[in-house]
């Protein structure tokens, strides 16, 4: 059995699929002169896992996804699930305003079209919505695991909305340790965040966040600055992917951040020092034998 790797997995994901023993297939691909996406699987394949990333280039990425889904198909190779390590568009779970799509849908609706029925992702923003596409969804919620794996001591874990609650229970108690959320609201026309005062047990301890994803870094930048009213005495984020975009870092550098823990989820620019990247491939490797992978 083979794992058809594309372009959006960083390569330490793949170097570490390969130390352990797996197959790696890449395609071949090329980009046209007007822009359009090529893709040529070279190798025999006869079943398979296909693992993507979503970040940088989504929409790129998807594209090549369905390109090599449907390559699969021409090969008559079996594809036994797909792997997608950070799943965009997933934020979009609903219509939040008249007129919207829920971009998830329109995006991971083609997968069934194209015959795949199971998916295993690392923390995706909402579970349900590829639940009610049909899809048997395998998510790993590796909070704890990128925690422990860092070394860090933390005392009480905090999701910065309820959005995040489950993530927060997960690590916790995991941890044996306490945990919270604060209520965020995000204005939908102007992306202006802002967080209801809440008072939390947190003075004089080492506190953890836990999030999905951190863009902008606004979300943590609030939660740290609440966090540090309280009384809180080191603030650490764990977010299992890292986008980071626009003056994110800075943004974060100036809120007092002790450090950011974040998975090899997506392809990372150069980051700072107080940016610790724990390796997923152990992640990765379970969700692949959950899925039926076999080495050989
Ligand atoms: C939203 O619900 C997500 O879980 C994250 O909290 C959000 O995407 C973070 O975005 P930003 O860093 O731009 O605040």
């Amino acid at each position: 059995m083979s794992m058809l790797v594309l372009s959006g997995v960083p390569e330490s994901i793949i170097d570490g699929l390969k130390s352990a023993g797996v197959r790696v297939v890449m395609p071949y691909t090329k980009i046209f002169p007007d822009g359009e996406q090529y893709i040529r699987i070279e190798e025999e394949v006869d079943s398979c896992i296909v693992l993507q990333s979503m970040y940088p280039e989504q929409d790129r990425r998807f594209i090549e996804l369905y390109l090599a889904l449907e390559a699969l198909r021409g090969l008559n190779a079996k594809c036994i699930g797909v792997i997608v390590l950070y799943l965009a568009y997933a934020r979009q779970d609903k219509r939040f305003l008249r007129g919207e799509p829920i971009s998830i849908y329109a995006l991971m609706q083609p997968l069934k079209l194209l015959g795949i029925d199971r998916v295993g992702v690392i923390d995706v923003h909402s579970e349900s919505s590829l639940r009610n596409l049909g899809l048997e969804v395998l998510n790993v919620l590796p909070h704890k695991y990128m925690i422990e794996k860092s070394g860090i001591k933390v005392e009480f874990v905090l999701a910065p909305d309820k959005g995040a609650l489950a993530r927060a229970k997960a690590a916790a108690e995991g941890l044996g340790i306490p945990y919270d959320n604060l209520e965020k609201f995000r204005d939908r026309i102007t992306g202006e965040i802002t967080m209801k005062e809440k008072r939390l047990d947190v003075a004089g301890k080492t506190v953890a966040i836990v999030d999905d994803i951190v863009s902008t870094g606004g979300t943590l930048a609030k939660a740290i600055e609440n966090l540090y009213k309280l009384g809180a005495s080191k603030v650490y984020a764990v977010v299992s992917h890292a986008l980071l975009v626009g003056n994110a870092i800075e943004k974060l550098e100036r809120s007092g951040i002790e450090e950011l823990i974040t998975l090899n989820t997506v392809r990372h620019r150069e980051l700072p020092k107080w940016v610790r990247v724990v390796d997923c491939t152990e992640l990765v490797l379970d969700i692949a034998k959950e899925l039926g992978y076999r080495s050989v």
